[in-house]
């Protein structure tokens, strides 16, 4: 039993290569009972800020697990800054016994940082990672990915500058443009209910909102920007192994 946490697929792609259909975290959550048995269970899910995204954390408060072989595997774009430390330490506050903590990288779906277009054309070797890992799955491997002083040391930096931020400022990361023709697929690609269409404009609530960006990498007008600069407006992402019709079955709530 796997489940993930997708914006852009990355984390859906890495769950199918462990399992045929890998159930999504945003579905399940509506579920009001969350008891989960199996010979493993594993989570797969991006890396915000170095952590899981909050629905992930919820949802591992939230479930209860019954497994030998419980594992996570976390995708992220260019700095992982201890997230396998930072997920274990959050399993244990949940009660969770975990056995196996992975990082793979992959293309980078943050947009003030990266070129959507450089991004896709860049090699990260995902393939040999992911074979790596699924052999480690395969043993039972019992493991947690290393975290080195460096790694620490940009989680500190990074809290140190979030806290100078209003905080809620990553929910109001998103706008809409002029551009918008009220299609309706931000709506259908969010994972927490965020965006709505109202009057054929899409409207973005930032209460809940995940900061997955899914709205704005699947925007084909790319009416939906961010409120800080963007490295490249122009260019949007979307795992190449991914629909957008398995993104809007993996995230819709309407
Ligand atoms: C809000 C946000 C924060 C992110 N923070 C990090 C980060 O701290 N380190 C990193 O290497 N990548 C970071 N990324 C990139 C994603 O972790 C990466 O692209 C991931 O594979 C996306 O998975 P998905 O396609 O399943 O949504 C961030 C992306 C977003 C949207």
């Amino acid at each position: 039993m796997v489940f993930y946490f997708t914006g852009t697929g990355n984390s859906l792609y890495i769950a199918k290569k462990i399992e045929e259909i890998p159930v999504s975290i945003p579905q399940i959550m509506r579920q009001e009972h969350l008891e989960f048995a199996a010979d493993s269970i594993g989570i797969v899910a991006p890396v915000y800020g170095h952590e899981v995204p909050t629905m992930v954390k919820d949802f591992l408060k939230k479930a209860v697990f019954h497994t030998e072989y419980f594992y996570m595997i976390l995708t992220y774009g260019n700095r992982h800054g201890g997230a396998a430390e930072l997920a274990k330490k959050l399993c244990d506050e949940c009660g969770v016994a975990v056995n196996y903590i992975n990082v793979i990288v992959m293309a980078d779906n943050w947009l003030p940082g990266f070129d959507m277009n450089e991004q896709r054309s860049m090699d990260k070797k995902v393939e040999e990672n992911m074979a790596a890992i699924l052999t480690d799955l395969a043993a039972r491997k019992n493991w947690i990915a290393e975290v080195t002083d460096t790694d620490r040391t940009a989680h500190r930096e990074f809290l140190a500058r979030m806290s100078q931020m209003p905080p809620n400022v990553w929910q109001h990361l998103l706008r809409v443009t002029d551009a918008c023709v009220g299609c309706g697929i931000c709506e259908k690609v969010c994972p927490a209910g965020c965006v709505h269409v109202v009057e054929k404009r899409a409207v973005h609530i930032p209460e809940n909102c995940q900061t997955c960006l899914a709205c704005a990498h699947a925007c084909p007008q790319k009416a939906i920007r961010l409120t800080i600069p963007e490295v490249n407006p122009d260019a949007r992402y979307r795992n190449e192994h991914i629909s957008l019709q398995e993104i809007i079955e993996a995230n819709c709530q309407v």
